[in-house]
């Protein structure tokens, strides 16, 4: 059966669930049944169609602890599409730690002027190490512009570990002495500076939620995506197939998986050459 037909088949499933009014968590779905006998057990998500989500029970959940001055920053990333369906399934557990209450003093201080003088503020140890020491077994990482590039590769390792703390570090920089005794791990969101790591943090939350098993309905679309295969996707269209006289390229209509598969492939080596030719110098595609 080809991809389209059975993508057309999970819409219409889908769609029948979502009117059942059934919740949307679960599946129990009558459907699902009518689908299974439609297509059998599915190996890659158990009794349930790729397209529904597993029950929580059958999750590996990973737990996220986000040290940050500004807990409030992640209501609007926590609370919607994927992050939320992951933390409503169970998959994912995020806990928002105020580093604000681990300060020193009446004003709840964070930060002192840098030894040996300078610009800015530096992140003091005392809060940090309060806040840190009951993280000391989870993998802990620092957001600052100086780590390491945070890469697919950061994100499918994050996704297999069970407990995992952010950093999301502020000011000049943080106290060297916490990253030597408390950081398992420095990383950067790119090569630009950010106000504060919560932005790298709130990627990275995303980035890992949509890796668990059953977050993303669609196992396929995680495995086939840009920078899984060292390469960028190529174009995608959809309805109508001219708006205005802008036409889908014609090979997309033709029926013939062959030769769309081939122009796909094509795209994606063009669209990297064009736009991250190191990608293909470095990656396993090299000798494309
Ligand atoms: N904090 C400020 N800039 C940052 C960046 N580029 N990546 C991670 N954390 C940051």
């Amino acid at each position: 059966m080809s991809p389209e037909v059975i993508n057309l088949l999970q819409r219409l499933i889908q769609n029948a669930c979502v009117n059942t009014g059934l919740p949307d968590s679960g599946h129990e779905h009558r459907s699902v049944a009518t689908l299974q006998e439609f297509f059998g057990d599915d190996p890659r998500c158990g009794p349930c169609f790729p397209t529904f989500r597993r029950p929580a029970s059958s999750l590996h959940t990973v737990k996220i602890y986000v040290i940050t001055m500004f807990p409030g920053y992640f209501e609007g990333p926590l609370g919607i599409s994927i992050v939320a369906r992951g933390i409503e399934d169970g998959a994912l557990v995020v806990d928002l730690v105020d580093l604000r209450e681990h300060g020193l003093g009446r004003h709840r201080q964070l930060d002192d002027p840098p030894f040996g003088g300078g610009p800015g503020m530096v992140m003091m140890i005392e809060p940090l190490a309060s806040a840190l020491e009951p993280l000391k077994d989870t993998h802990r990482v620092l957001f600052t512009p100086s780590g390491d590039p945070m890469s697919q590769d950061t994100l499918d390792r994050w996704a297999q570990i069970d407990e995992l703390t952010f950093v999301c570090g502020r000011y000049e920089g943080v106290d060297q002495r916490v990253i030597d005794n408390f950081i398992d791990e420095e990383v950067s969101l790119g090569d630009y500076v950010l106000a504060g790591g919560e932005v790298a943090a709130a990627a990275a939350i995303e980035g890992v939620a949509r890796l668990l098993p059953g977050v993303v309905g669609n196992p396929e679309s995680t495995e086939k995506e840009s920078f899984r295969d060292g390469l960028l996707e190529e174009p995608v269209y959809t309805r109508p197939a001219d708006f205005e006289g802008w036409a889908v390229p014609k090979v997309l209509l033709s029926g013939d998986h062959g030769k769309i598969e081939e122009w796909r492939a094509q795209r994606r080596v063009e669209r990297t050459r064009r736009r991250r030719p190191d990608l293909l110098r470095n990656g396993k595609d090299s000798d494309t």
